[in-house]
């Protein structure tokens, strides 16, 4: 299994290219499945998590052709309605395709994602939103059996606005007919950039970005030739690097209007941001200062960098508190981080951490995909040598990372 290895104690400095979003890529690709003809999506990061959702959708019948960067895909032979649970299991979000198989094909066999290292993450939210337009749902054998003739547009509130769960009614609602409003829906720049999409393809929805969603069903969808928007968490993780290691890095083909949360939270920390429309410049300042975060939905400070934001908070001077209020179980990065001398109490959903002057290198386990970040990130900063395990969660959500970071001048390799 591959590791990687890191030496630590390079200040990063230079320019970066952010690549596309995988959290706006998944669903987008599956969006797909709406139409037939060819879409072209441009920008797609070449990922796991990319290469399941599209093995995924050559299953269910899709054509998919792609090359650097480029993806298209046909669903003109759509046929099969069932997602089967080798391929969910190895990817949550394949449960996106059971909103676009209910509407495309009127039932769905998707198998049931199951919790993960992060949390319970249960899908009752995304199977109240289809069972409101009409579908019969039926949970046997570890799978969601979902089935209607016809979709009906209709009044659905969220109890929290999940993101996919979003997406996956969007889905379902863009063919059913009449109007469907979507109450505390979720508002990440991925969901909005989504609707967006959609939209081309000549859905008419309205309160992308907000947390009322208007859905007025159409009868059909035409394919779409559309980028991918820039990887805010990816660009997150470079400003984080940027203020850990007192760096200087430029980050393009960035957007951060997306990222403001963290933006102020590094801002108190110490670090100086340059803003421009793509691109953004970062510098870290000798002195890390302590902030506290609690992570929230859109706009709220993104779960995705509370990793992160913990490694950097474990070299600040003083006291810091990170409070996880989106998933449970989200601070297994933390053991990790202390094996490497870092000084955190957990207590409930918050993280008490004490900086400390200097972490040391030592080797550690990836548990998640932001969880392996918070770890490269803690080793780019700590004395001697880290050697980070189980990388295959890096792989399923960050483009060449490593050949990133030896760009900005870290002392970091991959070995096989
Ligand atoms: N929730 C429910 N019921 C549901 C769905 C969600 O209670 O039916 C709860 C979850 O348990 C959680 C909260 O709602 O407490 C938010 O979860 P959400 O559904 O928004 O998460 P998700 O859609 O499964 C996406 C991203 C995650 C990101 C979260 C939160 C994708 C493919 N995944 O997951 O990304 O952490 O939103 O922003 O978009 C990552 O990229 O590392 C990652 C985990």
């Amino acid at each position: 299994m591959d590791r990687i290895l890191i030496e630590g104690g390079h200040r990063l400095k230079g320019d970066v290219k952010i690549s596309g979003a995988k959290n706006a890529a998944l669903p987008i690709l599956v969006s797909s499945l709406l139409t037939d003809g060819w879409n072209t999506y441009a920008n797609v990061p070449d990922l796991q998590d990319v290469h399941s959702i599209l093995h995924l959708l050559t299953t269910l019948g899709a054509r998919v052709e792609t090359e650097p960067g480029l993806v298209r895909i046909n669903a003109g032979g759509l046929c099969n309605s069932e997602a089967p649970y080798e391929l969910v299991r190895k990817m949550r979000a394949s449960i996106l395709v059971l909103g676009p198989l209910l509407a495309r094909l009127k039932k769905a066999r998707v198998s049931l994602p199951g919790g993960c290292a992060i949390g319970a993450r249960p899908i009752n939210l995304h199977l109240k939103g289809l069972a409101c337009l009409g579908a019969a749902i039926e949970l046997k054998h570890g799978y969601v059996e979902a089935s209607a003739d016809t979709l009906k547009g209709c009044d659905i509130y969220l109890d929290t606005p999940t993101v996919t769960g979003t997406e996956n009614i969007i889905m379902a609602a863009v063919l059913a007919e009449g109007r469907t409003i979507l109450r505390n829906a979720a508002r990440e720049p991925e969901v909005e950039s989504f609707i967006d999409v959609l939209n081309l393809m000549g859905a008419q929805i309205q309160g992308g970005g907000t947390s009322v969603i208007s859905i007025e069903g159409v009868t059909c969808l035409h394919p779409v030739s559309t980028r991918i928007i820039s990887d805010r968490i990816e660009a997150g993780t470079f400003m984080v690097a940027a203020a850990m290691t007192r760096g200087d890095i430029r980050l393009l083909d960035s957007q951060p209007q997306h990222l403001e949360a963290l933006i102020q939270k590094l801002t108190l920390a110490g670090a100086h941001f340059k803003l421009d429309d793509q691109t953004v410049r970062v510098t870290g300042s000798d002195r890390i200062t302590s902030v506290d975060i609690r992570t929230l939905p859109f706009p709220g400070f993104p779960t995705d960098m509370q990793a992160q934001f913990t490694a950097l908070m474990s070299v600040a001077q003083g006291l810091s508190i990170v409070s996880e209020t989106v998933f449970e179980n989200r601070f297994i990065h933390v053991e990790e981080l202390k094996r490497m001398g870092a000084d955190i109490q957990l207590s409930g959903n918050a993280a008490i951490i004490k900086g400390v002057a200097e972490l040391s290198g030592a080797p550690v386990m990836a548990t998640d995909l932001r969880a392996s970040a918070s770890l490269i990130l803690a080793g780019l900063v700590a004395k001697g040598k880290t050697e980070v395990h189980r990388v295959y969660h890096l792989d399923r959500g960050y483009e060449g990372l490593e050949e990133k970071f030896r760009g900005l001048g870290a002392a970091i390799k991959r070995v096989k």
